[in-house]
């Protein structure tokens, strides 16, 4: 969604601003803007990415020591440059900038309209801080009062910083189902959307819960409210973030960055978890609430996007070790479709950011029902995390790469752990599987790191594809939520229409696309299906259709008849969706690159959907 970010204090905003903007480009790079204060306020916004903002403001005068800044992914209103934030309230006292979307803010402005404010956006947040500025106007009072006033009148998500120019020296924040963090400095203050604007400067942070406002001030310091007026007393965390962690490291991008990270984030998932030598593993949230899990009349996963596929990997593997009933929902569906959830259920979010607004709303109504709400997420702190009763973080790093990658194989991880967890627990598997697949699961990494090597191959044959309009991926058992996965991050960053059917499905319906023109990818590492895949590979080249394999290594047989194998070190079916994931991600990389797409950030998408 948008990304935030403000600062308070002694040296220049401006430069602060624009670093923290760049690295919250991955929340929205369709237009930005800045505004800082300085006696009066200097305001500068630009349709494009950041780039397009710093070319605008040139060599203007823009000094000053406090100001804020956003980058945009248009919710209301197209990608332009009037409606770009911050937004002037309509006496150009206040400006504001906003994540989120507010859904009554066409009843608002009609009622704003009618006591004759005029607009000079489409944007709901123009809406919102004129309200704001209706409500001090009226009744004469401070910019914190203010916004708490106008707070009670909206319905929404938001995540807001408002600068007041008759009160300099205090920026004054807000959220509600968007993430805002604060950065306790020497003598100055950041606030933003996520801690990677901040960490250059100060560890010391506090993270702001829903309906919570925050005023910041040079003087009497941070002061933390709810929207009743009780006064809060801000928890300090401590960031673990590392700069490192957020930089390309010599990669051409994030994404290639973050694919080749994977034999190491992997292994975080890992780390003092389970060890394979003394065959033990303990998942600390599972252990805890043990029998929450074995006595639960089903799991329901609900997630969004590629963590959804994750979550399609976790039915197979959970069905079929712990034998527990598994359903997986997208939560943007479950949220509305009135699901029956008693308080035997156990319901799972998985979630790389941890702000998703879908499935957020879906364990708000799963927490209504009485089920047991467990979280798998990636970003430490967020508001899933905080949310549900108990959890399993990923432990990936920051992802910033839009399309997700390290975050799907830590997901996938997680879940094998989960499934191994309870199949032990519940006595549904031998020691002997349970052992063996501990050797499994620590062996990934070293497979990955071997996958990779394929990676110049794979550069090379998506040279033979990489103008092709359409593309089929397919795989049977867990490798059918791999095909979508992989069908996903195509689509995602190349812009190519591709589709992820299970393999024995190909024959009621997309076989009627098959031509020359089309490349089929079959995920073909599953042993104990071996003959079926080779049966639809055969029917895919009948058509002559473009088959590009994974297989296991030495596999002969599958060579023979596709067009392409890509292989991947031999593995148990249980890890294989973690190693047949790595060259899907290359592929799908090595193409955009050669259409001239900007994998980081692909056009329409955010890397964290906030909003419905
Ligand atoms: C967006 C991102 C996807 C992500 C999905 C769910 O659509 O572009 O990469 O899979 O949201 O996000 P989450 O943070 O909940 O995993």
């Amino acid at each position: 969604m948008c990304g935030i970010v403000g600062y308070l204090g002694k040296k220049q905003a401006y430069p602060i601003l624009i670093k923290g903007l760049k690295r919250l480009e991955y929340r929205g790079y369709d237009s930005s803007g800045v505004a800082i204060m300085n006696g009066s306020v200097k305001l500068f916004k630009k349709k494009g990415k950041v780039k397009e903002l710093e070319n605008f403001v040139g060599n203007s005068d823009i000094s000053g020591t406090i100001g804020i800044g956003h980058t945009r992914w248009a919710t209301h209103g197209e990608p332009e440059d009037n409606n770009a934030h911050p937004h002037y309230s309509g006496n150009k006292r206040l400006v504001m900038i906003h994540n989120g979307i507010i859904e009554n803010y066409a009843s608002i402005k009609s009622a704003l309209i009618e006591l004759g404010h005029t607009f000079e956006s489409d944007t709901d947040t123009e809406v919102f801080v004129h309200l704001i500025e209706e409500i001090q106007e009226k009744e004469n009072l401070s910019i914190e009062e203010a916004v708490r006033k106008a707070l009670k009148q909206v319905v929404g998500a938001y995540a807001i910083v408002v600068i007041d120019r008759l009160e300099p020296n205090k920026l004054v924040a807000a959220r509600k189902s968007s993430p805002l963090v604060v950065g306790i400095g020497e003598g100055e203050f950041f606030i933003a959307s996520d801690a990677t604007p901040i960490i250059d400067s100060t560890n010391k942070v506090v993270y702001l819960d829903d309906e919570q406002i925050a005023v910041l001030n040079l003087e009497e310091g941070l002061k933390i409210m709810d929207i009743q007026k009780t006064i809060v007393t801000p928890t300090v965390k401590e960031l673990s973030l590392r700069l490192e962690e957020i930089e390309k490291g010599g990669y051409e991008h994030f994404m290639l960055k973050e694919i080749h990270d994977q034999p190491r984030t992997i292994k975080e998932s890992m780390r003092g978890r389970m060890n394979e030598d003394e065959g033990w593993l303990k998942l600390g949230g599972f252990e805890d609430h043990k029998d929450k899990f074995l006595n639960a009349d089903r799991i329901i996963f609900v997630a969004c996007g590629t963590s959804w596929h994750a979550a399609l990997i976790a039915e197979y593997t959970i069905e079929k070790l712990a034998r527990i009933p598994v359903e997986v929902e997208y939560a943007s569906e479950f949220r509305y479709r009135d699901p029956i959830i008693t308080e035997r259920d156990v319901v799972i979010a998985i979630s790389q950011s941890g702000e998703t607004a879908d499935t957020l709303a879906a364990l708000e109504i799963a927490r209504e029902k009485g089920a047991f709400l467990f979280g798998i997420v990636n970003t430490v702190g967020s508001s899933i995390s905080r949310f549900t009763d108990a959890g399993a973080y990923i432990h990936a790093g920051p992802e910033i790469g839009v399309a997700s990658t390290k975050a799907f194989t830590g997901q996938v991880t997680l879940v094998t752990l989960l499934a191994l967890s309870m199949a032990k627990a519940n006595g549904n598997i031998t020691e002997d599987y349970f052992k063996s697949s501990l050797v499994e699961l620590a062996s990934v990494p070293g497979k990955i790191s071997e996958a990779l090597k394929y990676e110049e191959y794979i550069e090379d044959l998506s040279k033979n594809i990489n103008q092709v309009n359409n593309a089929l991926y397919l795989g049977r058992g867990a490798n059918f939520p791999v095909a979508l996965e992989g069908a996903l991050k195509l689509k995602e960053i190349s812009y190519i229409h591709a589709e992820g059917y299970p393999a024995a499905e190909m024959k009621h319906g997309p076989i009627a696309l098959i031509d020359e023109n089309m490349p089929i990818i079959v995920i073909a590492t599953n042993r104990s299906a071996k003959e079926k895949i080779i049966s639809n590979i055969q029917e895919v080249k009948a058509r002559k259709g473009i088959v590009i394999a994974i297989v296991p290594e030495n596999e002969p047989e599958i060579a023979e008849i596709a067009d392409y194998t890509i292989p991947i070190p031999v593995c148990d079916e249980l890890v294989a969706p973690l190693i047949s994931t790595i060259p899907l991600q290359l592929l799908s990389y090595y193409i955009a690159i050669q259409r001239g797409c900007n994998v980081d950030q692909p056009r329409n998408l955010a890397k964290s959907v906030t909003v419905e």
